[in-house]
């Protein structure tokens, strides 16, 4: 129907941080709030879609009628997407997912002592590598956050992790990206498509984003 194209779809959204402990009390983290993922879900559940919402530790509240499902560490986030990916018509990455996290996560905290101290970190698994990877008949859609050469960035990762979708929110710019309630994003997609949406709300944007994935996969099934 018109107000609800989404009807029937599965989607899956990820969103806000994810936490890797250092020790009983200390860890690595960023600066997402979660509220772009949440925006994205909270509309494509207005737009009548059946919505799984994985979600990093964040102070939300959890929006009715969704399915949130909520994770720490970027292992539980691959874990979770993974698991479900299989069964979506959209998966939409927005989530900020550590790259790396300490090698050894000590189970008590760790003595002060005497001089520097540095800690190894691995890499983390790249979850939209790995979906781009079993892409079957999804629409994927991936987020980036730079601070420059925004365009060669988001189109190199748009191939890379083989997308349908990017997103780049330049975060060098106040209002932009982490923690506030607006945003602007350049989007670029498989089909061609570049869209520059600029500064509004986080409910905005993700209406428009919704308009732009809509129509391309009801555009790619025709
Ligand atoms: O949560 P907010 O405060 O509202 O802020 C929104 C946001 C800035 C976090 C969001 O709009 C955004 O840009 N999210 C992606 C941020 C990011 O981590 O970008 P990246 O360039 O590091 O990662 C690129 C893509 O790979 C992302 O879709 C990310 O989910 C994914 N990724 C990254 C690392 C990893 N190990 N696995 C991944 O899947």
């Amino acid at each position: 129907t018109v107000d609800q194209p989404l009807k029937g779809k599965k989607v899956l959204v990820t969103a806000g941080p994810t936490v890797e402990s250092v020790d009983a009390v200390r860890y690595f983290t960023n600066h997402s709030s979660g509220k772009m993922g949440y925006a994205l879900a909270e509309v494509a559940k207005q737009l009548g879609a059946n919505v799984t919402l994985v979600s990093g530790p964040v102070e939300l509240n959890e929006i009715m009628g969704v399915e949130t499902i909520h994770v720490t560490t970027a292992k539980e986030m691959y874990d979770a997407v993974t698991t479900r990916f299989e069964h979506q018509d959209f998966v939409v990455k927005s989530a900020a997912v550590a790259d790396y996290r300490p090698k050894i996560t000590q189970t008590n905290k760790m003595k002060k002592k005497d001089g520097n101290l540095s800690i190894e970190m691995e890499r983390t698994e790249d979850i939209l590598k790995t979906l781009g990877e079993m892409k079957q008949h999804q629409y994927l859609v991936g987020f980036a956050a730079e601070t420059d050469h925004i365009l060669e960035y988001g189109k190199s990762k748009l191939e890379r992790k083989n997308l349908d979708a990017i997103a780049v929110n330049d975060i060098s710019e106040d209002k932009h990206g982490f923690k506030s309630d607006t945003n602007a994003v350049h989007v670029f997609t498989k089909q061609g498509l570049e869209q520059t949406i600029p500064l509004k709300t986080k409910h905005e944007i993700a209406q428009d984003l919704w308009a732009i994935f809509n129509k391309e996969l009801l555009g790619e099934s025709k």
